[in-house]
C-alpha cells in the first residue's frame, strides 16, 4: 500500500520557533558533573571546566536554549551556595537525586560559561518551593542587573562585572508535586507574588515562566491561566513517555518487544492530545495567543540501566527513542503557534540522553541524530503537508504508520522529515508537491535506520546506529515517492539548483 499526501510549499503555517529544540540539564546523577563539568584540572580535554567532546557535539546540533538547575533539585537550589571560590562553597545532599553530595561548583557562573561556549540562550529556573521572594529577587539582580547594587557588585567580586542576558526565567517548577505540593490556587498565588520581583533590569526583558501542569491535569492550567494569566509570559507543560504507565515499573530500555515499541510510541504521541487540551483552556484566557506554551520537560522514561544507582535516572537509547524524538518534533511543529519552547529530559547522561559519557569517552544516541537532522526545521516555516499515514495495528490497537512534517528554510530549500513507525515493513510515500517549480529542484536525503528493534549505540560500537546517506526516492509528474525503511527517521532537503 501507497501512503498519499500533499506538500503545499507556498502555504505557509507560521514559523517554528528553534527553541522547540531546547534542552535541560539539572543536578541529576551525571548530568551535570561528569557529563558536562570535568572542572579545569580534569585529565578529560575542557575548556574552563566544560568537556571539549560533549560541547562540540551540542554545538554541532545548534541547541538554542538551556534549562538549569532543574528540575525538582531547582526549588532545592539556593544559588549563593553555587558563587565565589570554589573550594569555599558550601556542600548539600541532593535528596531528589540518589542522595549524593552536591559540591555546588557548577553554579551561575559555570552555567552561564557554559551557555557563552555554547552560544545558546539560558533558561534559569528559580526556587518558589523552599526558597524565598527575596532569594529569586537578588539571583535576578545578581544575572542582570548593570549599574552599582548589592549583587551586582557581589557579582563583580567573583570575577563577571557585565551583567548577562537572561531572557528565560522559571518561577518554581512541579510545584504541584515536588516542587511543594501545592494545590493550583496557592501557587497561582504565590506566582503572583514571585514573578513581581523578578526585575527587568536596564535592557534585559525577562520572559516569566510560570509552573504549569502534569501531563493531563487540565484544572491545573485552568485555575493557572485564570488565576495569573495575566503576570506570565509562558505556561509549562511536563510530559514523559513511560511504555507501561507504571512509575513502579517503567519498562526496560532495551530488550524490550514489539508491543512496547508500539505502546511506547502511541504513548509518544499522546502529546497531541494534551497539547491541544491545554491549548483550547489557554485560548479561554489569552484567545491573542500572547502565552507560549513550553514543554520544558519531554522525552522517554525507562527502568534504569541494570547496576545503576536508582536516583541517577541513568538509560540507554534506541532506534525507539529516535522515533519518540522525531514524532514529538512533528507534533510541535504542529502546534508551534503556542508551543514555543520545548526541553528534552535531559541532554547528558539522564533520562532521554542525546549523549552518554563514561570517563573521557562519549557516545552519540539515536536521539542525536534527530536532533542533527533535524536542526534544518530551527526558526524555518512550517508548510502544510497532509499525509494519510495509514495505520500500523498491533492487536486490536493502531497508530499511523508514518508521521511527516514539513519546512522551508530561510534560504528557499524545503526540508521533509518521515517518521516510519512501523517496526517490520517499509512505507511507501507519495507526495503531490504543490506551490513549488520542480524543473530545477535538486533532492538530498539521509536517514536514521534500526537493523533491529533496540538498535543502539554502545561505547563498544559507538556508530551502530547513524543517520546514512538516502536515495529511495524518485520525482515524476510532480509526485516525490519516497521508500522508507522499517523503523527510521528520514529527512529529504529539496532545494533549487
Ligand atoms: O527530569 C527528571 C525529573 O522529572 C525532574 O527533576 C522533575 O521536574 C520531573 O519530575
Amino acid at each position: 500500500m501507497t501512503l498519499q499526501g500533499v506538500l503545499n510549499a507556498d502555504l505557509g503555517q507560521g514559523s517554528i520557533n528553534r527553541n522547540i529544540y531546547g534542552h535541560f540539564s539539572e543536578h541529576l546523577g551525571r548530568c551535570i558533573y561528569e557529563g558536562i563539568w570535568v572542572g579545569e584540572d580534569s585529565p578529560i580535554p575542557n575548556t574552563n571546566g566544560i568537556r571539549n567532546d560533549v560541547l562540540e557535539a551540542l554545538k554541532q546540533i545548534k541547541i538554542p536554549v538551556l534549562r538549569w538547575p532543574g528540575g525538582c533539585f531547582a526549588d532545592e537550589y539556593h544559588w549563593k551556595d553555587g558563587i565565589g571560590p570554589r573550594e569555599a562553597r558550601k556542600e548539600m545532599i541532593n535528596t531528589h537525586w540518589g542522595g549524593v553530595v552536591e559540591n555546588n561548583h557548577f553554579g551561575t557562573h559555570e552555567f552561564m560559561e557554559l551557555c557563552a561556549q555554547l552560544e545558546c540562550e539560558p533558561y534559569i529556573n528559580g526556587n518558589v518551593g523552599s526558597g524565598t521572594v527575596q532569594e529569586m529577587s537578588e539571583w535576578v539582580e545578581y544575572l542582570t542587573f548593570g549599574g552599582k547594587s548589592p549583587m551586582s557588585d557581589l557579582r563583580g567580586q567573583n570575577g563577571h562585572e557585565e551583567p548577562w542576558k537572561v531572557t528565560y526565567f522559571g518561577v518554581g517548577n512541579e510545584n504541584w508535586g515536588c516542587g511543594g505540593n501545592m494545590r493550583p490556587e496557592y501557587y497561582a498565588d504565590l506566582y503572583r507574588r514571585f514573578q513581581t520581583y523578578v526585575r527587568n533590569y536596564d535592557d534585559n526583558k525577562i520572559h516569566r515562566i510560570a509552573c504549569g501542569p502534569n501531563s493531563d491535569d487540565y484544572n491545573w492550567t485552568e485555575v493557572l491561566m485564570r488565576e495569573a494569566g495575566r503576570f506570565m509570559d509562558s505556561i509549562t507543560l511536563h510530559y514523559y513517555t513511560l511504555p507501561t504507565g507504571d512509575w513502579t515499573d517503567k519498562g526496560e530500555a532495551t530488550g524490550f518487544d514489539e508491543a512496547a515499541w508500539f505502546t511506547t510510541l502511541k504513548k509518544a504521541m499522546y502529546m497531541d492530545e494534551l497539547i491541544t487540551r491545554h491549548s483550547t483552556i489557554m485560548d479561554k484566557y489569552d484567545p491573542e495567543g500572547r502565552v507560549g506554551l513550553i514543554v520544558d520537560e519531554w522525552g522517554t522514561w525507562y527502568n534504569v540501566e541494570p547496576g545503576t544507582n536508582p536516583g541517577f535516572l541513568y538509560q540507554q537509547n534506541t532506534i525507539r527513542d529516535a522515533l519518540v524524538a522525531g514524532l514529538t518534533f512533528h507534533i510541535f511543529h504542529k502546534h508551534s503557534g503556542r508551543v514555543r519552547m520545548a526541553n528534552i529530559a535531559q541532554t547528558v547522561n539522564v533520562l532521554q540522553a542525546v549523549i552518554l559519557t563514561e570517563g573521557e569517552k562519549m557516545i552519540l544516541t539515536p536521539t542525536y541524530h534527530v536532533f542533527d537532522m533535524y536542526k534544518v526545521h530551527q526558526d524555518a516555516e512550517l508548510l502544510e503537508l497532509s499525509l494519510d499515514g495509514g495505520s500500523y495495528k498491533l492487536g486490536d490497537e493502531e497508530i499511523p504508520a508514518v508521521t511527516a512534517t514539513a519546512s522551508r528554510d530561510a534560504q528557499g530549500a524545503i526540508h521533509i522529515s518521515f517518521c516510519n513507525l512501523q517496526a517490520d515493513s517499509a512505507s511507501q510515500v507519495k507526495l503531490d508537491l504543490r506551490g513549488l517549480a520542480l524543473g530545477d529542484l535538486s533532492i538530498t536525503g539521509s536517514t536514521l535506520a534500526g537493523d533491529k528493534i533496540d538498535a543502539h549505540n554502545t561505547f563498544e560500537q559507538p556508530e551502530a546506529v547513524a543517520p546514512k546517506a538516502f536515495n529511495d526516492f524518485s520525482l515524476e509528474n510532480g509526485a516525490l515517492s519516497v521508500t522508507l525503511p522499517a523503523m527510521s527517521v528520514t529527512t529529504l532537503e529539496l532545494a533549487v539548483k
